[in-house]
This record gives structure tokens, sequence and C-alpha cells, in this order.
């Protein structure tokens, strides 16, 4: 592979109360980033990010700033809608192919996390994604050591698992990620008794990058996905992320004494895979899931 989901950027309204559900609800353990030792115009401070995982991997909870582009000669403005990042292992190529293509290329350069170079783009559905590139060896592994690296768990046991795209075009998507990106596509696992067989079969509904399920799913927005499966939640629909913890019912059980209404879809879509659906407090859909 040689690539691998770096962090997931989700907007917040009020960061303490999104990082009070990460860290509360969900479990995860709050993080330190790390700057560069230039370091682009950021906002800091508890009420403007909060950060889950090591090294600057993980989920980066981060308040609007409609000013960053102007402040960092940039594009796309990675502050607003949130984004997800993907390391590879030469940002160049993937700069050159996505220019020679007519996509218009933030190079934000190495200002906002220690020894990394990062660019934003916007994918065919006019999404920001991110990717970037281990630039000093010393501050980071190689993406074949981080690719092996990320299947240990962050502290307190638990990972990002995967990102999911909503695409109107699915075969698109996939053509940008396979052709420019230059990831290669693998096959969906499903899981035993599969309620969405169909669904993931079918390649204009479904596509997914990454091994045994993980990494980018590229899904179809299907309005009637919630209600055919009596879920509260559409996961099809405005994208989410997914992070695998050790204990989906202690999730469960924080998740209802917060009154947080959630889905729990049990093993339905990917083998081995117990799921449940919740928003954040900014309304950014959050899968839990686990290995059974
Ligand atoms: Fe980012
Ligand atoms: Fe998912």
């Amino acid at each position: 592979m040689g690539w691998f989901v770096h962090h997931v950027n989700v907007q917040a309204f009020d960061v303490q109360e999104s990082a009070k559900f990460y860290r509360d609800v969900i479990g995860l353990k709050e993080g330190v980033r790390t700057y560069p030792k230039t370091v682009g115009y950021m906002s800091s401070g508890p009420d403007r990010i909060a950060a889950f995982g090591r090294e600057n991997r993980g989920i980066h909870v981060v308040k609007a700033n409609p000013s960053f582009p102007a402040q960092n000669k940039l594009f796309h403005n990675p502050t607003i809608g949130g984004h997800f990042a993907i390391t590879v292992p030469d940002l160049d190529v993937i700069k050159a192919r996505l220019e020679a293509a007519g996509h218009i290329v933030s190079d934000a350069g190495v200002y906002a996390m220690a020894g990394m170079r990062q660019i934003y783009v916007f994918d065919p559905c006019q999404r920001v994604m991110e990717f970037n590139q281990a630039i000093d060896p010393t501050a980071g592994r190689s993406p074949r050591e981080e690719e092996a690296h990320d299947l240990e768990m962050q502290e307190g046991g638990w990972t990002l698992h995967h990102v999911n795209l909503p695409a109107h075009n699915v075969p698109e998507t996939v053509a940008y990620l396979r052709n420019l990106i230059g990831l290669e596509e693998s096959t969906w696992i499903p899981a035993n008794s599969s309620s969405i067989a169909d669904f993931i079969v079918d390649p204009e509904m479904l596509a997914v990058f990454g091994e045994d399920n993980r990494g980018i799913h590229v899904v179809k927005p299907t309005p009637d996905f919630a209600a055919k499966n009596g879920f509260y939640h559409n996961p099809t629909i405005g994208g989410h992320f997914a992070v695998t913890v050790p204990d989906l019912e202690i999730v469960k059980s924080r998740l209802a004494a917060a009154h947080v209404q959630f889905t729990d879809a049990g093993s339905y879509a990917m083998a081995g895979m117990a799921q449940v659906y919740a928003y954040d407090p900014s309304m950014n859909l959050v899968e839990i899931n686990q290995v059974i």
C-alpha cells in the first residue's frame, strides 16, 4: 500500500464541547500537537483546537477560521467543513499529476505539523482532501514503517479505521484516487450475513481502498439507506470517519448515559466488525466500531 489515513479534521462549533465528546464519551485520550519550527498562521488554545492521537495522527477538532486561506496563502480552507488527510510516499508526483489534470493545488509546505509537508485539493465532489508526506525522516517514520505502525493502537487501544467519502459518481472518484493519487482499489470483505449485500457488490455504489476494509470507502449517497436498515443515521450521506475501539459496549453505555442517540448497526457491512453511528456535538457523523 504505502499510504494510510493520517488524520481526520472535524469542524467544531464549540471545540471544548466536541473535545469532551471524543474524550469522555468515545473514550479517546487527548494528544499533544507538535508544530514545525516555522509555523503558519494557526489558531491555538483549547477554544480553537483539540487533538486526539500521537504525533499529530488521529483526530483534529478545529474551530472554523474563514480567514485561514488568506492568512496562509492557500486556495482551500481546511478549517471549514473538515477534511481527511492521507499520507503518501511521494507528494511531488501527486501534485504534478493533479496540476496536469487541471486541479488547483494548495501547497502549504511544512506549516502546521512537525516534519510533514501538506497539500490540499478538492476531490471530484469538491470536498477538501489533504495529502501529506513526512519530509524529515527524524520527525516521522517512512510510509512503510508508519503503515505497519498504523496497525498498532493509539494509547488506550483505539485507531482510525476508515474515512467515508460520499461520491455522487463513485467510479469518477475511484478514478481520481487511482489515477491521480495513485492508490490501489481493493475488494470489500462483507459481513457474513450482510443486509447490504447488493449495495456492496455494485461498483456504482461502493468502492474501497485499503486492506481488510480499512482505509477509504467511497459511497454513493443513498436516501433510503437508513430506513432500509432501521438506522437513525444515514452513513452514506455527508461522509463520516470510523474509529475502532477496544470495547464498543462501554462506548454504547456512555453514549446512552450522555443522551446521545446512536445507531447500533451490529455486524451488517464489514466482516468481523460491529458498528455504531452517532453525531458529535457539531453533527459530524462518527462511526465507532470493534473487531468481533
Ligand atoms: Fe489536516
Ligand atoms: Fe463507515
